[in-house]
């Protein structure tokens, strides 16, 4: 069983505060993609669609003189490890398995290598899947930032995954998926 829900998450002013900051339509889809190859990779859908859902949270908005300042994003940018943060203390607070905040946290830290000396990430599968399924949903110059969803689409669409895992969860629990 699930002690906390894709729409307990959503539905947080704190997630919600920071997902549009960060675009909630490429937040969904990210979860989505995430869905999908935590089935192919055999690792939980339920943690895979959380860290999805939640990667982008720690976005801050790098702006020069009223506008976006893309180099002083890509210098000084911490948002994986600002994110597994801000993440591991909203699904605490939200009531989640203590271990399966901590892997969701770590799969948000380690979805990208953006801010790491190259080469030394080596990801485990959830978090393999984190990556794969933003880079899914990425468009060029960040625009996948900016596309826009209506608010209730938004929590349809996550209201029907918190379905497809729960569907997903009954023929394969936890203990039966790697990480
Ligand atoms: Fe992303």
């Amino acid at each position: 069983m699930r002690n906390v829900t894709l729409t307990d998450i959503f539905t947080h002013p704190i997630a919600q505060k920071y997902l549009k900051r960060s675009g909630v339509a490429h937040a969904v889809a990210v979860a989505y993609h995430a869905y999908r190859f935590a089935v192919q990779y055999n690792v939980s859908p339920d943690l895979a669609a959380k860290a999805a859902l939640l990667h982008d949270i720690g976005h801050y908005e790098w702006y020069t003189d009223g506008k976006w300042d893309y180099r002083k994003y890509k210098e000084n940018d911490i948002h994986a490890i600002k994110g597994a943060e801000r993440a591991h203390k909203l699904l605490i607070r939200l009531g989640e398995n203590p271990q399966h905040a901590k892997e969701i946290a770590l799969a948000i830290l380690l979805h990208t290598d953006s801010y790491l000396p190259e080469g030394t990430l080596h990801q485990r599968p959830l978090q393999k899947v984190v990556r794969l399924a933003d880079e899914a949903d990425e468009e060029p110059g960040g625009k996948h930032h900016y596309r826009q969803i209506d608010d209730s689409l938004a929590l349809k669409k996550i209201r029907e995954l918190d379905q497809k895992i729960e569907q997903w969860l009954k023929y394969k629990p936890y203990e039966q998926l790697g990480s």
